[in-house]
């Protein structure tokens, strides 16, 4: 970070685990880095390190407890909370985990999370077990759900001598990983509200069609531009669902989503929430094909050298929301190709009579599946307009989409007056 901007502001909080040690390295590394850290710790914590270590490093009183004696602000978690771009938790235990997922507010880390609205990192450390046991799971996934960004322990010996997954990231890791949500948030645009009012069904991640319970045929999708434009609309005022079939990506907060994993739920899912909707995006890499017979067991390889999958069409969720669309509606596809891109992408508009295409050549580096970066060419069929998008990340290109749509809607405004 240029060190003359305003520095980026943390909230490392640490939670009673051995590897509390580790989080003085990552502060450390964050100052170096020109953020300004606030540490707050849990009591078990600070049988681990003493939050006079974390006061002498940041100059700072370190946040144990609201009602402690010693601490200067009455509302310290909803104070602290409000002025920082990240809360970092490093290391986080199953416990925090689970008081996070289930949103129990007992001491100050915990209320700190239920009155933050900046984004949430957790960099877990346990036992083995403790990370797989099911509890801890169902708790990561939920708030994986609920938008918080996680970087997953490594395999390693742990402290409790066993091997296994469970031991904090490389410290150097989970700073860079911070900082790379730090910087994306500075990179977003200020709020505007000028998608106030539009009410967006998107299509998001690759669909996966089962050939038995065991495999199915699926795509490089990750979700990643998909959920950059939810996020984007979001900020901008709209209300966003998104229907999301196989994802790698994190989730965005305050968006509305249905799990759909095949391209026939997807389309269900779509048809059952388009009512009353004013904009539908189809980002979805949705199988043109799936197998026509799907095996009730598990298809064994003995006594076949070969083995024929026979296809059918899927229908084609894009054209009909198309062909349905109701007046004023925006709807809106991508074009993913390798070679002739703009021609198929303009075809493709006329064809599924799209009011706009976002067109990726995706054999160009740094443009297509699950990269953090797209290049991509917006074709707008009322004004029968090509802007072309240099390499850029996907979450900026999200709001130059988004930009075309909100004049898309200024002039048709202009029109009508
Ligand atoms: N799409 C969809 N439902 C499908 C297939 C595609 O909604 N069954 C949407 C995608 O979300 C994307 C757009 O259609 O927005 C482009 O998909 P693509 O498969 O490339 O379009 P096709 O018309 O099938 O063209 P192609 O000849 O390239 O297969």
């Amino acid at each position: 970070m240029n060190k003359k901007e305003i520095p980026f502001r943390v909230g490392l909080g640490v939670s009673g685990g051995i590897a509390a040690y580790k989080a003085i390295e990552v502060l450390r590394l964050l100052q170096k880095s020109g953020c300004r850290v606030q540490v707050a710790m849990t009591r078990h914590a600070t049988e681990f390190v003493q939050p006079l270590t974390f006061r002498a490093l940041t100059d700072q009183y370190v946040l144990v407890d609201d009602y402690d004696e010693g601490n200067p602000d009455p509302i310290a978690h909803i104070n602290f909370s409000q002025t920082i771009d990240l809360l970092l938790i490093v290391p986080a235990t199953a416990n925090i985990l689970g008081k996070f997922a289930n949103g129990i507010a007992d001491d100050f880390l915990s209320s700190t999370y239920l009155a933050a609205n900046a984004p949430v990192m957790v960099a877990p450390a346990m036992n083995v077990s403790m990370w797989d046991h099911p509890a801890t799971q169902r708790n990561i996934e939920k708030l994986k759900n609920d938008g918080v960004h996680f970087v997953e322990p490594v395999s390693g010996e742990l402290a409790c001598k066993t091997v296994g997954t469970g031991k904090l990231e490389d410290v150097e890791n989970i700073v860079r990983q911070a900082l790379e949500i730090l910087n994306r948030q500075k990179i977003e645009k200020p709020a505007t509200n000028d998608l106030a009012g539009e009410k967006i069904l998107i299509t998001i991640g690759g669909t996966r069609e089962a050939i038995d319970p065991v495999r199915f045929i699926s795509n490089h999708s990750s979700g990643k531009m998909g959920f950059a434009l939810a996020e984007a609309a979001q900020k901008r005022g709209a209300q966003v669902t998104a229907v999301c079939a196989s994802t790698t990506a994190d989730r965005p907060k305050g968006i509305t989503i249905i799990d759909a994993i095949s391209a026939d739920a997807m389309h269900k899912a779509v048809r059952e929430n388009l009512s009353a909707k004013s904009i539908f995006i189809g980002a979805a890499a949705v199988a043109d094909f799936r197998p026509a017979n799907v095996d009730e067991f598990k298809i064994k390889k003995t006594g076949l050298d070969r083995l024929n999958l026979e296809l059918e069409k899927t229908a084609d969720i894009l054209a009909e929301v198309s062909a349905a669309k109701t007046a004023g509606m925006l709807v809106i596809g991508f074009a993913a190709e390798t070679n002739d891109v703009v021609d198929f992408a303009r075809s493709k508009m006329q064809r599924k009579d799209l009011d706009m295409v976002i067109a990726n050549d995706i054999s160009q580096k740094g443009a297509g599946f699950n990269t953090e970066t797209n290049i991509a060419t917006i074709l707008i069929k009322s004004t029968g307009a090509q802007i072309d998008l240099p390499l850029m990340s996907k979450r900026e290109m999200a709001d130059k989409v988004l930009d075309e749509i909100a004049n898309i809607r200024k002039s048709s405004a202009a029109t009508t007056a």
